[in-house]
């Protein structure tokens, strides 16, 4: 059976702002991959209401996500960038993988026990099979890679568990084991109040992240009062081991940068927070304003990205579809009447 080569398949909640972390660990890494793989970029409105946001504002921030991710660089005439709620295959085929992948898998979940939070009872049954959902996402489309940030590994490995446990329980070879990319500097940007806390969505205190609609005084008042340590930078990378704040600064201008934490490191060896930090608030600011001010003109015009979105839909269901009904045909199940 050949499964393609060179698909890739990624989402991103529509839920509050689009951080550096988002940017860093996943959507920069899109566009790189671009032009050496087909890839489907998928808004994942469905995984959004396990945790029921404000459900007025879920269409506007699946299209602020959309025009950022078209600000960052992707091309949506090149890539198919849709709405997972566009695409109804991925809801049938999370339901059979919810009977594919066991309770005792779930159970081990670490984003499950840190959205659920001590209340296990009150989480809705969508947070617990969210992975299912997520592994539907991936192989509805048979795709080879998937890159995100390094959260999503746990989840990346269930998929893979998943598509190898319904070929094994079928006996037919329906869906390839999905290559997880968690690579570069930016895979874990942290919180810049805490070192130890990854920067995110959900965090109540917005100095904690820089937004990808920050100002630039915004971004530059961020970093120059993120938390740091009090000694100088050190001249090898090895020397940030035991210092997590600073280690996230380092990282974060070598994402940006383009750089290796190695070299960025010789460049300010010695050198204290004081002379750092304006540096790479500079940076950050070149790198992101210019994003930030793309996101605003595309999304003066919503009637064009929702244009954009139902082409990506369609390109999508068009893949979706088949596998859909080649996993139905699997299971044994009568496909005369579907579509196709
Ligand atoms: P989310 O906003 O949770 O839907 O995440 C979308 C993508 O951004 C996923 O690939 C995440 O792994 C990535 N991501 C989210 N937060 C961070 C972070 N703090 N550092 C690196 N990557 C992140
Ligand atoms: N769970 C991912 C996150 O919170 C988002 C996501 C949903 C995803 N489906 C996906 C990522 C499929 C990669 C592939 O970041």
């Amino acid at each position: 059976m050949s499964f393609p080569s060179n698909r890739i398949l990624s989402g991103i909640q529509p839920t509050g702002n689009l951080h550096l972390g988002n940017y860093l660990g996943a959507m920069k890494n899109w566009v790189a991959m671009q032009n050496d793989y087909e890839c489907l970029f998928c808004i994942v409105d469905l995984h959004a209401i396990t945790v029921w946001p404000d459900l007025g504002e879920i269409a506007q921030s699946s299209r602020e996500v959309a025009a950022g991710m078209i600000a960052s660089g992707i091309d949506p005439e090149q890539s198919a960038l849709f709405i997972q709620s566009h695409v109804p295959a991925h809801a049938q085929l999370a339901w059979v993988f919810n009977c594919v992948a066991r309770l005792g898998w779930l159970n081990r979940m670490t984003q499950f026990k840190d959205k659920a939070g001590k209340n296990k009872e009150k989480a809705s049954s969508g947070l617990m099979v969210y992975p299912n959902l997520m592994a539907a996402d991936i192989l509805v489309y048979k795709a080879s890679h998937v890159p995100t940030g390094e959260d999503q590994k746990q989840h990346l490995e269930l998929a893979r568990d998943i598509a190898q446990k319904f070929n094994v329980d079928t006996g037919k070879e329906v869906f390839p084991l999905p290559n997880p990319v968690i690579q570069g500097p930016g895979t874990r940007v942290m919180s810049l109040r805490d070192g130890q806390r990854k920067m995110s969505k959900s965090d109540t205190s917005d100095m904690t992240r820089i937004n990808l609609t920050d100002t630039a005084d915004e971004i530059a008042d961020k970093i120059k009062r993120a938390k740091t340590d009090p000694e100088v930078l050190p001249d090898k990378a090895t020397g940030l081991a035991e210092r997590p704040e600073a280690s996230n600064l380092i990282n974060i201008y070598a994402a940006l940068a383009d750089r290796s934490v190695d070299d960025v490191v010789a460049e300010f060896a010695g050198q204290g927070f004081g002379a750092f930090k304006p540096k790479l608030a500079a940076l950050a600011v070149s790198v992101l304003t210019p994003i930030a001010s793309r996101m605003t003109e595309l999304l003066a015009d919503p009637a064009e990205l929702d244009r954009l979105l139902a082409r990506g839909a369609d390109k999508a269901n068009d893949i979706a579809n088949p596998v859909l009904a080649e996993a139905y045909e699997a299971i044994g199940f009568s496909t005369t009447g579907i579509k196709r």
